[in-house]
């Protein structure tokens, strides 16, 4: 093992020193090794890759993942506009929204986005409001998975989707609006490493497509986990495609043609993102050695909230043997602000450099001014270059919108 985090070919600690901690850097490259790796390994001719962009939306990534071929999944107006913004061709946009209002409907329908419906009364709100057009549905096929529970969309428990058992009255209001089903949806959950639950949910999902006959596309949600643990293994994309590709031609023979389609937010860019900060204290109490960093749950709020496992590493002492049971801790005034409880790691100094790995989905976009804050910068590396993709925040940002 190497003792130095390199990112592309830049030493993580020569881009903190250049920005400053906290920092969220991106490798754009595993970024398209990640986008490759799907479209080769999913042989369906008709197979369209959409980009969740709520994982990730800085403007450059979204750039990078236009730039790949990729659609986006929009789940606000305000995504909605910012794909747009970048380029994105509205019929490249989807917008599953939920519990979305009139006005955020007209708002999408304006931008001539397809609306993904999420219940029966938001599809005859659409009906009364658009007749005669075309609308996606998203389904809850009666399965959901994912990495905690809070992130399960699928299956009893779930706000999610009309129930796969309402299609009669699906149908019927289609029929009082003359609408046209043109897709059929499901995302039964996020960080899914096994391929059962897709491949049940799938089953469920094409059961309730052939009830429908102008279908362009199904789409089968997000969800395709990343081993974040040591031990975890990452989903056989290999064998997962092939399935998908089985499937779907035996479905597309019998039942006409139709795109296979994924919106994937953690597979594309989780792996792509670390967050570095900076040691600034180290303090040993009768019972416990604390790490404290100049980051916190208000930057990445991932083990805080879903009690969720990254690797850290010190960028500088990778190899060096862990010597010593620790909590990595943040700067904000709560005790659950932790990064890693009775971890494992080498010595540790103030002014040590650490690396929260895989923070590329659901890091920055989740983050927040919690405490006042401002928010870290990101920077992006492709190969042996770096570059600021967004500002670190100022006082001034803090405080623009007050009156
Ligand atoms: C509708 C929808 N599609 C796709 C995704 C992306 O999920 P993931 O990042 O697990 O691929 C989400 C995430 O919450 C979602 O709500």
């Amino acid at each position: 093992m190497k003792d130095i985090l390199y990112i592309g070919q830049i030493k993580a600690s020569e881009i903190a020193d250049k920005y400053g901690t906290p920092l969220y850097v991106y490798n754009e490259d595993t970024i398209k090794r990640n986008y490759k790796n799907l479209i080769e390994n999913i042989k369906y001719p008709k197979t369209e890759i959409y980009y969740a962009c709520k994982a990730n939306y800085n403007l450059t990534i979204l750039k990078i993942l236009k730039g790949l071929g990729a659609g986006i999944d929009a789940v606000s107006p305000w995504e909605v506009e910012l794909s747009i913004h970048i380029g994105f061709s509205p019929s490249k946009i989807f917008f599953t929204g939920n519990n979305v209002t009139d006005k955020e409907i007209k708002y999408v329908k304006e931008h001539n986005v397809l609306i993904n419906i999420d219940s029966l009364s938001e599809l005859k709100r659409y009906g009364k409001m658009y007749p005669n057009s075309k609308i996606s549905v998203r389904i809850n096929p009666n399965v959901g998975a994912g990495h905690h529970i809070h992130v399960i969309t699928g299956g009893p428990n779930s706000k999610f989707g009309i129930y796969y058992n309402r299609t009669d009255e699906i149908k019927q209001i289609v029929s009082d609006y003359n609408l046209d089903i043109i897709g059929v949806h499901m995302h039964i959950g996020s960080g899914i490493l096994e391929p059962e639950p897709f491949l049940l949910g799938i089953k469920s999902l094409l059961t309730t497509a052939k009830e429908f006959n102008k279908l362009d596309f199904i789409d089968i949600g997000g969800g395709l986990g990343i081993p974040y643990k040591p031990e975890e293994k990452p989903l056989n994309i290999k064998k997962f495609g092939q399935r998908l590709t089985e499937i779907f031609t035996s479905y597309a023979k019998k039942h006409g043609d139709v795109s296979l389609r994924l919106e994937l937010g953690r597979y594309l860019v989780a792996n792509s993102g670390v967050l570095i900060t900076r040691v600034n204290t180290v303090k040993k109490t009768p019972y416990k050695t604390f790490i404290g960093t100049d980051t916190g749950f208000n930057h990445l709020i991932r083990p805080m909230l879903y009690n969720a496992y990254h690797e850290i590493v010190v960028v500088d002492k990778m190899a060096q043997e862990k010597t010593q049971m620790v909590n990595i801790c943040g700067n904000i005034c709560e005790n659950g602000d932790l990064f890693a409880k009775d971890r494992p790691m080498p010595d540790i100094e103030e002014g040590d450099l650490l690396a929260i790995m895989n923070a590329g989905a659901y890091g920055f976009s989740m983050s927040s001014n919690y405490n006042f804050r401002p928010l870290p910068a990101e920077v992006l590396v492709l190969g042996n270059e770096m570059k600021l993709i967004r500002r670190r925040e100022t006082i001034e940002d803090l405080w623009r919108c007050y009156e």
